[in-house]
């Protein structure tokens, strides 16, 4: 049975009905599948057997502490990058010999945080960021393991606001530069050179941009071993795609195949940062029609979801399908545009969709699970979205809707006069 179907006329998550969590929990809410998150990631392990591996979560697809402990539980691994990450996957009982440290702008805190308590490896993005870590290791008495993120220059042929891998990205250290900034490495007290880095952008629905930065990594490599110096484990980062419509991305075990194939009889630790093909297609965003509000040349279905709710559709024209949880024989099918109350022209979640609705209708945002509600903000004074984790029949309400109160409850007025 697929994760999310239809049963006897309403959508299900597992064998929990979508209206029924809508009427208990209200609206809007997100809702994701445990099954579908441990099918994901197993999808990585199953494939890479008993090659030496660390699967890392990107903790910044979806940081819900109990999808962190989800896959915590499974033997996942963690992608983060900041110290509020750092403590979410600590709070999820994630284990820290098992997190890698990415980011471009990481301060001294978080680092000293990380080494206290004993993170894998930090993805270093600069020179100066190796200096910082060098420093920060030698005050702690620590020593730091280290690999470089290197810029290979790989179209990922992707939307332009999540390729990183191209020259022209903040990200990583340009490849050719690569060499010499290892060699300062291996020359800094309180770091210990353990792999090499890389990831060239996200939603990637073919292989072969991960295979041409694998080539010029593994070029790198034999580089810095004629210079002295080795390494024990490839990180390809995350950016396998998932179907959000009509692409028709490449498995995880297809993927993972072609690396092992390319890496031959070199067995080096290979990790991977996936986020959305774990988290993507594990969840959905509930949103009830308020009003339906028909124009001359226009159908608008107000509903109470929004781009502060979710931001892919406004921010990258993302489509994501959109689903009645009943289907209504009733209510005339007509084209519309799913807008919310957001005083921002900019503010749908999809656009010309035929639908037969009624007010008071849920629907169901399918592929939220990943950049939902970590990108959901409090803009227009909304408290953002309770969040909901069905496992199997049950299911638990794994963040609490906010409260109007704790939306200003960290500010104050000035003294009186
Ligand atoms: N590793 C690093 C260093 C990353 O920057 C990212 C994502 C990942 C791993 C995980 O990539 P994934 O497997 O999820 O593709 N908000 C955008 C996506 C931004 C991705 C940022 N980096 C969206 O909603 O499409």
């Amino acid at each position: 049975m697929s994760i999310f179907s239809y049963q006897n006329g309403v959508l299900h998550a597992e064998q929990v009905s979508l209206a029924a969590l809508a009427e208990h929990y209200g609206t809007p809410l997100y809702v994701y599948s445990r099954a579908a998150l441990e099918q994901h990631f197993r999808a990585y392990t199953d494939a890479l057997g008993d090659w030496p591996h660390l699967v890392c979560y990107a903790v910044k697809a979806n940081s819900n502490i109990a999808v962190l402990n989800v896959l915590a539980r499974q033997g996942a691994g963690f992608d983060i990058v900041s110290l509020g990450e750092l403590e979410r996957v600590l709070a999820a009982g994630g284990e820290p010999h098992k997190i890698v440290f990415s980011g471009v702008g990481k301060q001294a805190a978080e680092m000293a945080r990380a080494l206290d308590v004993g993170v894998y490896c930090f993805n270093v993005e600069s020179e100066a960021e190796l200096e910082r870590l060098s420093s920060v290791a030698v005050q702690l008495g620590k020593t730091a393991h280290i690999s470089l993120r290197v810029n290979p220059d790989v179209d990922a042929q992707t939307h332009p606001y999540i390729s990183t891998g191209l020259k022209e990205n903040k990200f990583g250290i340009d490849i050719n530069d690569a060499p010499r900034v290892y060699a300062k490495a291996a020359s800094l007290p309180g770091l210990v050179i353990k792999g090499v880095d890389c990831h060239i952008g996200s939603q990637l629905t073919e292989i072969r941009p991960f295979l041409d930065a694998l080539e010029r990594v593994l070029a790198l490599v034999d580089n810095l071993a004629a210079q002295g110096i080795s390494i024990e484990h490839l990180d390809l980062g995350g950016g396998l795609g998932v179907q959000y419509r009509d692409e028709q991305p490449a498995s995880a075990g297809d993927y993972i195949a072609a690396v092992k194939a390319r890496v031959g009889e070199r067995r080096f630790k290979l990790i991977f940062e996936p986020g959305r093909s774990i988290a993507a297609n594990a969840g959905v965003f509930l949103t009830r029609v308020e009003y339906l509000k028909l124009n001359e040349h226009k159908n608008f279905a107000i509903i109470d979801g929004a781009m502060n709710d979710l931001i892919r559709p406004a921010l990258y024209s993302a489509w994501q399908d959109i689903r009645p949880l009943q289907q209504h024989s009733d209510a005339p099918r007509r084209s519309y545009d799913l807008v919310g109350p957001v005083c921002e022209t900019g503010d749908f979640l999809g656009k010309n969709r035929e639908l037969a609705l009624a007010e008071g209708d849920v629907l169901a945002v399918m592929s939220a699970g990943a950049y939902g509600f970590v990108m959901a903000s409090n803009y227009n004074t909304r408290g953002r979205a309770a969040e909901v984790m069905v496992d199997g029949a049950q299911h638990h309400l794994v963040r609490e809707r906010e409260s109007i109160a704790s939306l200003f409850a960290n500010e104050t007025l000035l003294p009186s006069d």
